[in-house]
C-alpha cells in the first residue's frame, strides 16, 4: 500500500507541473483522493475543468484495461459511473481533458473490497460438558482476504485470532474461516461465543470494517442420575395402587418416559409424565418398569421391578382314584394352589388332638397299600409370603367286614322265661351295616336290633331257632348264625336260677343272701309276679 501511495503522489507532481504552465486552464477530479468502494455499490468519478470553453474529456485506466463504467459528458464536466462496482473496477482511473492545444490529466485510485455478511458460527455438534466440539467461524465472500482478521472469543476472552496473509494470484471473493476445538466445562454454560471479523481496508483512516456475530453457548448435559422413587413399595398385592416418580438430571431438563418391558423384550410406552400411577394392580402388572430421561444430547435409564403378589387363591385337591378306597389300594392326592409367588405345598394329616402331622412337601401325596388306619383327614396347605390357603379331604379306607361275632347271652341254651340277648359285633370296621335275622320257614324275619343287639324278654319256646347276622359294606359281606335252644319249665312261675341262689345261699352270710333275695324280688316285681314263699321253698 505505501508503495502505491508513492506512485500516486509522483503522478500528481507531474500533473501539477503541466498545470503550472497554463494558469487559466484547470482540471479537478472528485473525489479528490482515493475512493474505496464495496462490490455492488455504485460510485461516480467526476472530472471538471475551468478556463476552457469546450473541453474534450476522456477516461482510461492506468494499465489500459476496460473502464467497466459509463461516461457522461456535460459541458465542462465528465462523470464516470460504476454501477454496480465489481472487482474489475479496482484501478487507477485517469481523466484527460484537451482544450485546444492544451492537455491536462488527473488520476484517482479506486479500491475495491467485499465484506457483505456477518460471520457465521457453526458447531460440529451440540455443546456438551466434557465433550470436545469444533467451532467454525466463517466469513463469506471476502476481498481482499489478506486484510482479513478473524477472532473467536468465549465470554470475554479471546480464544484464537487468525489472519490470511498468503497472496492469491487472482482477484476473487473468498470465504475464510477459523476453527477452534475445545471441551466445554460447566462454567461455559450461558457464556457468549463471539466471532469477530475485521477487514483492514484503510490504515490511514484507521477505521476498519468490523462485523461480529454472537452465539450464546447453549451447553447441554446428557441425562444422568436418573432416580426412581416408588410409593408405597415395589412389593404389592393384587388390587393395590402404586405411584412411581422418576427424576433425571440434565440440560435441558430431560423429558421422562415411562415404559414397561414386555416378555418379548420390547418396551411398551406408558406415560410421558414423571409420575406414573398404576391402580387396581393385577398379577400381570408384575414386571420391569423403565424410566428414561431423554434430552437433545442423550438418554439415561433406570429400571424398577414390581411384584404384584396374589394371596394363595383356591387350593384344590384331586384324588385318584377316589377318597373312598378298599384296603390295599393306592391313592394319589394331588394338591394345587394358585398364587404369586407360587405357593409351597405342605401335606399333613390331621390328628385326633387337632394337631397337624407334616407328611410331604410334594404336590402329590401317594399312599400305597392303604390300611384302614390310613383313614382320616388329610390337609393340604398352599403357603407363600402373603398367606396360607388350606384344603382338607377325608380319606376312607374300606375294609370288608371281618371278625364278625354272633353271640347269645347268657347262653345259646336257655330256659323258657329267661332273658336272652343276641348280639352281633363286627370288629372295628366302619361303614358296616349289620342286619339281625331269624329263620322263619323258608325265609327270614328281620329283627329290630339296636347296635347289633336284640333282646328277647322272657323267652318262649318259639324263640328257639336259627339266628343269623348279616354284616356288609360296599366292599364285602359276612354271615354268622347261631341256634338258640329254649327249654320248657316244670313250673312257669319260677324265674330265678336255682344255681344262683345255691351259689349265694351256700355262703354263710345270711344277710347278704337276704339282700340278694330282696334284689331278685325287686327285679321279679318289675317283671310282674313274684312269690317269696315259693322262692324260699325252692331254695330248701
Ligand atoms: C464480559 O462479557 C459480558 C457479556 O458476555 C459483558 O456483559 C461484560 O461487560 C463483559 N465484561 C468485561 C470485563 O468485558
Ligand atoms: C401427565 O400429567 C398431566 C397432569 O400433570 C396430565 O394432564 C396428562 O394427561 C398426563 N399425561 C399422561 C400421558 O399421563
Ligand atoms: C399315582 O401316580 C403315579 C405317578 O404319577 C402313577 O404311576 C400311579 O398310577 C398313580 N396311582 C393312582 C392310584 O392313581
Ligand atoms: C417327593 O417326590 C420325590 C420325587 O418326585 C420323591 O423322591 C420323594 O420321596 C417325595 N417325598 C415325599 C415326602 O413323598
Amino acid at each position: 500500500m505505501p508503495r502505491k501511495m508513492v506512485v500516486i503522489f509522483g503522478a500528481s507532481n507531474i500533473l501539477w507541473m503541466v498545470f503550472a504552465v497554463s494558469q487559466a486552464f484547470k482540471i479537478d477530479i472528485f473525489p479528490e483522493s482515493k475512493i474505496i468502494a464495496q462490490i455492488g455499490d455504485s460510485i461516480s468519478l467526476t472530472c471538471s475543468t475551468t478556463g476552457c470553453e469546450s473541453p474534450s474529456f476522456s477516461w482510461r485506466t492506468q494499465i489500459d484495461s476496460p473502464l467497466n463504467g459509463k461516461v457522461r459528458n456535460e459541458g465542462t464536466k465528465s462523470t464516470l459511473t460504476m454501477d454496480p462496482v465489481s472487482l474489475g473496477n479496482e484501478h487507477y482511473y485517469l481523466c484527460t481533458v484537451i482544450c485546444e492545444s492544451q492537455k491536462l490529466e488527473r488520476g484517482i485510485p479506486v479500491e475495491i473490497y467485499s465484506f457483505p455478511k456477518d460471520p457465521e458460527i457453526h458447531l460440529s455438534g451440540p455443546l456438551e460438558v466434557g465433550k470436545p466440539v469444533t467451532v467454525t467461524c466463517l466469513v463469506p465472500d471476502v476481498y481482499p482476504f489478506e486484510r482479513l482478521e478473524i477472532e473467536l472469543l468465549k465470554g470475554n476472552r479471546s480464544v484464537k485470532t487468525q489472519d490470511f496473509l498468503e497472496v492469491s494470484e487472482m482477484k476473487s471473493q473468498e470465504t475464510k474461516s477459523l476453527e477452534v476445538t475445545f471441551t466445554p466445562i460447566d462454567e461455559d454454560i450461558g457464556k457468549a461465543l463471539v466471532c469477530q471479523a475485521t477487514l483492514h481496508i484503510n490504515e490511514i483512516d484507521s477505521q476498519p470494517q468490523v462485523r461480529e456475530t454472537t452465539k450464546k453457548l447453549q451447553v447441554y448435559i446428557s441425562p444422568k442420575d436418573t432416580v426412581i422413587s416408588v410409593n408405597p413399595s415395589t412389593s404389592l398385592q393384587e388390587g393395590d395402587s402404586v405411584t412411581m416418580t422418576c427424576t433425571s438430571e440434565g440440560l435441558p431438563a430431560p423429558q421422562i418416559f415411562w415404559s414397561k418391558k414386555l416378555d418379548n423384550g420390547n418396551l411398551q410406552l406408558l406415560s410421558e409424565n414423571a409420575t406414573l400411577t398404576l391402580i387396581a394392580m393385577r398379577m400381570e402388572d408384575s414386571g420391569i418398569y423403565m424410566c428414561e430421561g431423554v434430552n437433545l444430547v442423550g438418554k439415561d435409564r433406570k429400571e424398577v421391578k414390581l411384584i404384584v403378589q396374589v394371596a394363595p387363591g383356591d387350593t384344590t385337591i384331586l384324588i385318584s382314584p377316589s377318597s373312598i378306597l378298599e384296603e390295599g389300594r393306592s391313592v394319589n392326592m394331588t394338591c394345587s394352589s394358585d398364587g404369586l409367588p407360587a405357593p409351597k405345598i405342605l401335606w399333613s394329616r390331621l390328628l385326633s388332638n387337632g394337631d397337624l402331622q407334616p407328611l410331604s412337601e410334594n404336590t402329590t401325596l401317594t399312599l400305597t397299600s392303604t390300611k384302614m388306619e390310613d383313614s382320616g383327614i388329610y390337609v393340604c396347605e398352599g403357603i407363600n409370603q402373603v398367606g396360607i390357603s388350606r384344603k382338607e379331604v377325608e380319606l376312607i379306607i374300606q375294609v370288608a367286614p371281618k371278625d364278625i361275632r354272633l353271640t347269645a347271652f347268657p347262653s345259646e341254651s336257655v330256659k323258657e322265661g329267661d332273658t336272652v340277648i343276641i348280639s352281633c359285633t363286627c370288629g372295628n370296621v366302619p361303614q358296616t351295616l349289620i342286619i339281625l335275622k331269624k329263620k322263619a320257614g323258608s325265609g327270614y324275619i328281620v329283627l329290630k336290633s339296636t347296635d347289633g343287639a336284640y333282646t328277647i324278654h322272657r323267652a318262649q319256646l318259639e324263640d328257639a331257632g336259627v339266628y343269623e347276622c348279616e354284616s356288609k359294606n360296599e366292599v364285602g359281606l359276612q354271615l354268622r348264625s347261631i341256634t338258640l335252644d329254649v327249654k320248657g319249665r316244670e313250673s312257669n312261675k319260677h324265674y330265678f336260677s336255682p344255681e344262683l341262689l345255691v351259689l349265694y345261699c351256700a355262703s354263710s352270710l345270711i344277710i347278704p343272701a337276704i339282700g340278694m333275695i330282696i334284689y331278685f324280688a325287686r327285679k321279679a316285681n318289675m317283671k310282674g309276679s313274684y312269690s317269696l314263699v315259693e322262692a324260699q321253698k325252692s331254695k330248701v
